[in-house]
């Protein structure tokens, strides 16, 4: 098993480019399954989940190239398989987005239920009732998800929860429906509106994708088209946390820096400087800080709230703030796993139901620690930078199924990071 050791206390330096977002790179690919011939996906991240979710498709019959890590080229007129097995379907929570490709293209799908990070029970009851509401019929048993309809029709559809993947899931599906489909409190999120970018470009009518109401007018057919993928917002932010953590000076390159707005203004209200650029041909994110930051309240909130996916990380940083900070986590139940963890460098976190109290101390120590999932694990690496002394991270394989070269850019920010193959 690989760990990390992490000598911490080295301010970050130099310019990092950001990879393409994991989010939005694993159901354009699982998308590609809609069209009647190959995609080009340009801009893919060099991930664990992408290799996994790339296997999920060539085991069904796509024949998928790759000419470099970051392409793929998928030709799904093979596929003779519409069954995502538990062993594949376990590996990754994104498997979830083979039933709306599926069923929309081939009106069947049979479809694990799926894996992913242990952060919260994680229901999928509204991607099925989508399904269901555009005609469907949907089993729901036995750990599989057994979607069928040989005439799907738009509908209007209302969720509970923005959700990111009913959001997309239904949208796969109604873009190969009969008439119209209205999604009601969809998700927002930057990869909701880059999946809707790419089925657009196969030939798809999507409308409203960004806003809480997505509309798409079903097609009979959609086209095979080359689309490159979005900078991932998550890693950004990521290397925004790292930047300002170790009290170094960051540029963060390849981002769009609207996606990044809500952790930007938190940074900045704990005494960080966050400047915007545009070198040309791509806009950055300069991130510089130098002394302790002040402590400041958390809400995790769908997008354009602050993400949950960088509560972690961020709850690292704050640990050495100066007062108490709250992090409220409201969109899965389970995700302080890494507090324990925290707390072992010399944190000083309780948490009382969905809400973490940060009491702010003078600094981390160097301790053996474990990603107990995917941001658990990036909040694991943060702290070990800013930590006194030597880290051990272990369970990285959570870390590698959604960071491309992690040490490689970290290296070259100037951090002592090295991974050990046990
Ligand atoms: C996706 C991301 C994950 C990210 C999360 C929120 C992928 C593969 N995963 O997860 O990295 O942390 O969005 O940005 O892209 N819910 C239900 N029933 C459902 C669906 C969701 O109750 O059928 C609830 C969830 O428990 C959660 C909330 O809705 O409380 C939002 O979940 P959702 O946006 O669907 O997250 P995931 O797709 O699981």
């Amino acid at each position: 098993m690989a760990y990390y050791r992490i000598k911490g206390g080295t301010p970050l330096s130099g310019t990092v480019s950001i990879s393409g977002s994991k989010n939005a790179a694993l159901p354009i690919i699982c998308g590609a399954v809609l069209a009647g011939e190959p995609c080009r996906i340009e801009n893919l991240p060099d991930i664990e989940d992408v290799h996994r979710i790339i296997e999920i498709l060539s085991a069904m019959g796509a024949t998928v190239e790759q000419p470099t890590p970051d392409v793929a080229i998928i030709d799904p007129r093979g596929i003779r398989e519409y069954k995502v097995s538990t062993e594949m379907a376990s590996k990754l929570r994104a498997s979830y987005y083979m039933m709306g490709t599926l069923l929309g293209r081939y009106g069947y799908a049979y479809v694990a239920q799926p894996g992913g990070c242990p952060i919260g029970e994680r229901p999928i009851n509204y991607h099925i009732d989508g399904m269901r509401a555009l005609g469907a019929e949907v089993i729901d048993r036995g750990g599989f998800v057994i979607a069928s309809s040989d005439h799907l029709r738009g509908a209007d559809i209302y969720l509970d929860m923005p959700s990111v993947g009913a959001t997309i899931n239904i949208m796969f599906a109604a873009c190969r429906a009969d008439g119209r489909t209205t999604i009601n409190n969809a998700a927002r999120e930057p990869h909701v509106v880059d999946v809707a970018n790419f089925l657009n470009t196969m030939g798809a009518n999507i409308r409203g994708a960004g806003t809480d109401v997505i509309r798409i007018n079903g097609r009979k057919e959609l086209h095979g088209c080359t689309y490159a993928i979005i900078p991932d917002q998550i890693e950004a932010g990521t290397y925004m946390v790292a930047a300002a953590a170790t009290k170094g000076d960051v540029i963060i390159s390849n981002v769009i820096p609207a996606h990044l707005e809500a952790i930007s203004a938190k940074l900045m209200e704990c005494g960080v400087e966050v400047s915007e650029g545009d070198n040309g041909s791509e806009f950055f994110l300069r991130i510089r800080a130098n002394e302790r930051p002040r402590a400041c309240n958390i809400r995790t909130l769908p997008y354009p709230g602050f993400p949950t996916d960088l509560q972690q990380p961020m709850t690292s940083f704050l640990t050495v703030a100066i007062g108490n900070s709250f992090v409220t986590e409201n969109l899965f139940e389970d995700r302080f796993n890494h507090v324990r963890e925290l707390n072992r460098m010399g944190a000083r976190i309780t948490v009382n139901g969905r809400t973490a109290i940060v009491a702010g101390v003078d600094k981390l120590y160097g301790a053996e620690v474990s990603s107990t999932d995917l941001r658990a694990g990036a909040a694991m690496i943060v702290a070990a930078l800013m930590a006194e002394g030597t880290s051990v991270v272990r369970n990285i394989h959570y870390i590698d199924r959604g960071y491309e070269h992690l040490t490689e850019k970290l290296t070259a920010l100037g951090a002592n990071i090295e991974r050990v193959e046990e």
